[in-house]
C-alpha cells in the first residue's frame, strides 16, 4: 500500500531540523504541500530550500501568540488550507531532580512542550478544521511514560501531553483525529547528549532492536497517522523505541 497525502496541506512546528524535518520530508514526498515552522527564519528557509517547492516556511516562536496567528494565517494565505498539524516543537532547557528545578526553567518547559500544542490546536481548529476535519499528531516521549533520573521537568510535559492527545480526540471527534507518538533517543541534536560517545553506547544496551532511532523512524509513523491509513484512529499515542520499553529489566 502507498501513501499517499495528495491534495492535502500539513504545518510542522519544530519542522526546520531533526524528527519535524523528516515528517515534512516524508509528508511532501506523499504528495502533501507542508508549512515549516522554528525561532530560525534561516534554518527554515535552509530546509525549506532542501526539501524542495512543496514546502514552504513561516518563522515564529511557538509560544508567542502572535507569531502562532501569524504562521497559521501565512498558511491559510499561501497554501490554503490545514489538513495536519505537528505539534513537534519542545524544549529542555533543565537536566537535574525535578524537585530542585527553578520556577523560570519549569515554566519555559510547560510553555513550550505543553501549553503551545495546546493553543495551536485551539487556533487551528477555530481557523480551519473545526469546519473542514483533520488531524492533528503530537510528539512526546517514551520519558512521558515512565521516570527518568535527570529529565522528569520535560518528562512531565510529555505525560501530559498523552493525556491532552486523550483529551482533544474525544472533544474533537469525529471531524479532527488527534494522535501522539512517543520516540525513544533518537539522533538529532536535541538529544545528542544521550547518544553521543560512552553515553551513547551504554544507550545502544538498552534497546533490543540493536540501534537508537533515526528521524525516519518517526516520519513513517506520522505519515500513516495523518493520511487515510489512519482514519479510524484517534486518542492514541503509539510508542516508537527499538523495544526499549519492553527489553528485559536486569536483576541481581
Ligand atoms: N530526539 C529524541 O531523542 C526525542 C525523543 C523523544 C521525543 N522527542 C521529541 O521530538 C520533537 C522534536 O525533537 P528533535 O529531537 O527533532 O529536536 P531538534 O532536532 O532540536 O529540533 C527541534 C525543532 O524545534 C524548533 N524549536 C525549538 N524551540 C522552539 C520554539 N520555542 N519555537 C519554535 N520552534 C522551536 C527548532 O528550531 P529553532 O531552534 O530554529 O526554533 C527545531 O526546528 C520534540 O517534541 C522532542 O521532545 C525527541
Amino acid at each position: 500500500m502507498q501513501i499517499r497525502m495528495d491534495g492535502k496541506v500539513a504545518l510542522v512546528t519544530g519542522g526546520s531540523r531533526g524528527i519535524g524535518r523528516a515528517i515534512a520530508a516524508a509528508f511532501a514526498g506523499a504528495g502533501a504541500r507542508v508549512m515549516i515552522t522554528s525561532r530560525s527564519a534561516e534554518s527554515c528557509a535552509a530546509a525549506a530550500k532542501e526539501l524542495g517547492p512543496a514546502v514552504d516556511f513561516e518563522a515564529g516562536h511557538v509560544g508567542r501568540e502572535a507569531d502562532v496567528d501569524r504562521v497559521i494565517e501565512a498558511t491559510l494565505a499561501r497554501l490554503g488550507r490545514i489538513d495536519v498539524l505537528v505539534n513537534n516543537a519542545a524544549t529542555n532547557p533543565y537536566a537535574g531532580p525535578m524537585i530542585d528545578v527553578d520556577r523560570a526553567r519549569w515554566d519555559k518547559t510547560f510553555e513550550t512542550n505543553l501549553t503551545a500544542p495546546m493553543f495551536w490546536t485551539q487556533k487551528v481548529w477555530h481557523r480551519w478544521m473545526r469546519d473542514h476535519g483533520g488531524a492533528v499528531i503530537n510528539i512526546s516521549s517514551v520519558g512521558g511514560l515512565s521516570t527518568t533520573r535527570l529529565l522528569g521537568v520535560y518528562d512531565m510535559t510529555k505525560a501530559a501531553m498523552i493525556h491532552m492527545t486523550k483529551q482533544l480526540a474525544a472533544e474533537l471527534a469525529p471531524s479532527v483525529r488527534v494522535n501522539c507518538l512517543a520516540p525513544g533517543v533518537v539522533r538529532t541534536e536535541f538529544a545528542r547528549p544521550l547518544w553521543e560517545g560512552e553515553a551513547g553506547e551504554k544507550m545502544l544496551k538498552a534497546y533490543p532492536l540493536g540501534r537508537l532511532g533515526e528521524p525516519e523512524d518517526v516520519a513513517g509513523a506520522a505519515l500513516f497517522l495523518a493520511a487515510d491509513t489512519g482514519r479510524w484512529i484517534t486518542g492514541q499515542t503509539w510508542v516508537l523505541d527499538g523495544g526499549g520499553l519492553v527489553a528485559f529489566t536486569e536483576i541481581a
